[in-house]
This record gives C-alpha cells, sequence and structure tokens, in this order.
C-alpha cells in the first residue's frame, strides 16, 4: 500500500516543529524501510504571501491525493489585515471540508513524568489515556437557520440551530466504537437529551449502532455536563467519549487541560471509508496554534506535533507497533529530564525544539 504523505508545515512554529518530524520520517525510511513519499505544499499565511489564498488548488489536489495530511500550524499577526475569505484560518477549513473530515480526536494522555506537574491531584492523571472523538462537520456550529434578526423594538434575536441526522451520528459512534475495540473496548455517549431533540436522537441512534454492530464493546451514557464534572473530578473512569460538535469542543479543551502544556497535545481528523479501498482520507495536527510569541527561537515544544505522527502511523496506516515504539520515545525523553521551556519545572534540563527532535530520534 502506499503511503504518500502531504506535509503542509504552515506559520509561525509549524515549520519548526514539522522540521522535527521530517527527521523521524527520514530515519524510518532509511533504517526501516518505512516507505514514505512525502510532499510539501504551503497553507495559512505563508500560502497567502505566495499566491494570495490560504491554501492553493495544486495543494488541494495533492491533499486529496494523500493517503494522510500532516499539518504544523497558521496564522500570526502579520495576516491579521488580509480579507476574511483568504485569512489563515481558511486553509484548515477548506481542508476539514474537501476531505470531509467528520471525526475529531483528541486524546488526553498523561506522560508519567509530567503527572507530578499537573494542575490536578498526581493519582488523577498518572495513567491518564482517555480519547474524545468530537462530531466535526454538523450540529450547531452548521445548522440553519443561523442568523440574527432585527426584531425592530430595540431587540435582536440569535439563532443557531442544532441539526443532527440519523447518518452522521451512526456514523460517528462508528468511529467511536472501533476505536474503542483497539483500547479498553469502553465508550461513553454524551449528549443532554433531557432538554434537547437532538440529543434524544443522538442517545436513540448511539444505542442502536451498539446493538446492531458493536454489543461487544460496553456502552455507557453521560449527559454532557455530568460529564465535564467527571473528566476533572475521575477522568480514568472514560476510555473513549463520543460526543457532539459543540460539546465535544469544550470537553475536549477541559481534557487537554488535564494533561499540560498545548505543546503536548495531537489531535487527528479523520474522513469516511472509501467504498473500494477501505482507507480514510485523515489530517494530523498539534492542537496549539502557530505561536507567535516564540517562533524562531527555536524552543517550540514539537511533541504535539511529533504525537500526530505517532497518531497517523497508526490511524492511517496500521502501523501501530511504530506507533506504539514513537509515543514510548516520547515517555521516554521526558523521563530522562528534557524539557522544553513550556513543560519546564523544578530540577529538569531547558533544551531546545530540535534537541527534543534527536533525542525522541535516538530512542
Ligand atoms: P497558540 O496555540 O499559538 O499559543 C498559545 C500559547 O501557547 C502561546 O503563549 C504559545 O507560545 C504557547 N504554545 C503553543 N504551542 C506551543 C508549543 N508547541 N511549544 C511551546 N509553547 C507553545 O494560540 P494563540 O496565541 O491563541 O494563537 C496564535 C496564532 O495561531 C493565531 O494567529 C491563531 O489564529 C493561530 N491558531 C492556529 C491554529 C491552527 O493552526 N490550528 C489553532 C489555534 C490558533
Ligand atoms: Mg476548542
Amino acid at each position: 500500500a502506499s503511503k504518500k504523505l502531504l506535509l503542509l508545515p504552515g506559520d509561525g512554529i509549524g515549520p519548526e516543529a514539522m522540521a522535527e518530524v521530517e527527521k523521524l520520517i527520514a530515519v524510518m525510511n532509511a533504517d526501516l524501510g518505512a516507505g514514505f513519499e512525502t510532499e510539501r505544499g504551503l497553507v495559512g499565511g505563508s500560502a497567502y504571501d505566495a499566491h494570495g489564498q490560504a491554501i492553493s488548488e495544486a495543494d488541494m489536489a495533492k491533499a486529496l491525493a494523500a493517503d494522510a495530511v500532516l499539518f504544523g500550524a497558521v496564522g500570526g499577526p502579520k495576516w491579521d489585515p488580509v480579507p476574511y475569505e483568504v485569512r489563515p484560518e481558511a486553509g484548515l477549513l477548506r481542508l476539514r471540508k474537501d476531505l470531509a473530515l467528520f471525526a475529531n480526536l483528541r486524546p488526553a494522555i498523561c506522560y508519567p513524568a509530567l503527572a507530578a506537574s499537573s494542575s490536578l491531584k498526581p493519582e488523577v492523571v498518572e495513567g491518564l489515556d482517555i480519547l474524545i472523538v468530537r462530531e466535526l462537520t454538523g450540529g450547531v456550529y452548521f445548522g440553519e437557520p443561523k442568523e440574527i434578526i432585527d426584531l425592530g423594538n430595540g431587540q435582536k434575536r440569535g439563532i443557531d440551530t442544532q441539526v443532527y441526522d440519523t447518518f452522521e451520528i451512526e456514523r460517528i459512534s462508528g468511529v467511536a466504537f472501533e476505536l474503542a475495540r483497539t483500547r479498553k473496548n469502553h465508550v461513553t455517549s454524551m449528549e443532554k437529551r433531557n432538554v434537547m431533540k437532538s440529543g434524544v436522537l443522538w442517545n436513540e441512534v448511539v444505542t442502536q449502532t451498539h446493538k446492531a454492530k458493536y454489543a461487544d464493546v460496553k456502552l455507557d451514557h453521560m449527559l454532557a455536563d455530568a460529564g465535564g464534572m467527571q473528566l476533572v473530578r475521575w477522568p480514568k473512569q472514560f476510555d473513549v467519549i463520543v460526543t457532539d460538535n459543540l460539546f465535544g469542543d469544550m470537553l475536549s479543551d477541559v481534557a487537554a487541560m488535564l494533561t499540560g502544556s498545548l505543546g503536548m497535545l495531537p489531535s487527528a481528523s479523520l474522513g469516511a471509508p472509501d467504498a473500494k479501498t477501505g482507507s480514510r482520507k485523515a489530517l494530523y495536527e498539534p492542537v496549539h496554534g502557530s505561536a507567535p510569541d516564540i517562533a524562531g527561537k527555536g524552543i517550540a515544544n514539537p511533541i504535539a506535533m511529533i504525537a500526530s505522527f505517532a497518531m497517523c502511523l497508526r490511524y492511517s496506516f496500521g502501523m501501530v507497533a511504530e506507533a506504539d515504539r514513537l509515543e514510548t520515545a516520547i515517555s521516554a525523553v521526558l523521563d530522562e529530564g528534557l524539557r522544553t521551556r513550556d513543560i519546564l519545572s523544578e530540577g529538569k534540563t531547558e533544551v531546545g525544539t530540535t534537541a527534543i527532535g534527536d533525542a525522541v530520534v535516538e530512542r
């Protein structure tokens, strides 16, 4: 099977973080015969500077032809004045839309070496490994009507509409159940069926999908507000959480902060499997942005980007052993005491971006 990767480093610290992944790819090709074929493209402000668009048609075509896209980060003050349609974020939104990436995977993993510096008690986060599966293309962010109406009496009305159809809930819960089978075999579905019709349908469809195809997986339902509370109280009760676009946005940010710095957090966005080949379109990116405040200084934490590549190995290429090995290497580097500034704590050694990347490659 082909292993075509499109690298879109983007702006700010994006290229610095991506360079560390490129080292890994080179070593995997040379020493392990991994056979990755890489192409590069421009996205965000750097694409705007080159051709006035947040991503060119040629690079979109490369993204559609690739087996997976690795994305750095986009944006920065330099491009604040550019027109809305070609702002850096438009490149990412276009990729998500045209690749039809409906499932956003956000793991919250607590590396043992960082448990002590979490904002929560070490025993609450130590060994934490949960995965939030957020529906990314439906729900209240896209439902119609979506508008502000002038009521004429000095009042206005802002309207957003939460809409979910059966097929959308089926496919996102299918992703969650399949991922659970490769983990601890436990899915918790979160909605608010007590106050929302879309929540009632969500609960029904998840339950039916489970019964029809995934009865071997343990399924729980939880109201999303209670879920937020439980995430902070005792997150280790969860394995895979599946939820809608809005709740997923909030709950994944909450879960992220259980584990420390933005510089540590990877993500994946997956499309539907191809009817013929079974392969999915996918984009892997760190959760953080372009960090203009530290760009160009060589101090950015590349772990979020490297861990995103580990997700790519796992989910796009079925290279489970290699993904495990890479994650173990990250953990080992942290155990050695190496830290970029964002995760530095007493008694640890501050190093730069490339030193972390080199140490991971070495491991
Ligand atoms: P940010 O994530 O870029 O930075 C927030 C803070 O975290 C900064 O202090 C930064 O130095 C630090 N930080 C982030 N990643 C880090 C890393 N890998 N290592 C060490 N420290 C790190 O978010 P911010 O400042 O709100 O946005 C900056 C720019 O990035 C804006 O133009 C924004 O629109 C864009 N952005 C892009 C995203 C994307 O490409 N997916 C996501 C979020 C923001
Ligand atoms: Mg968010």
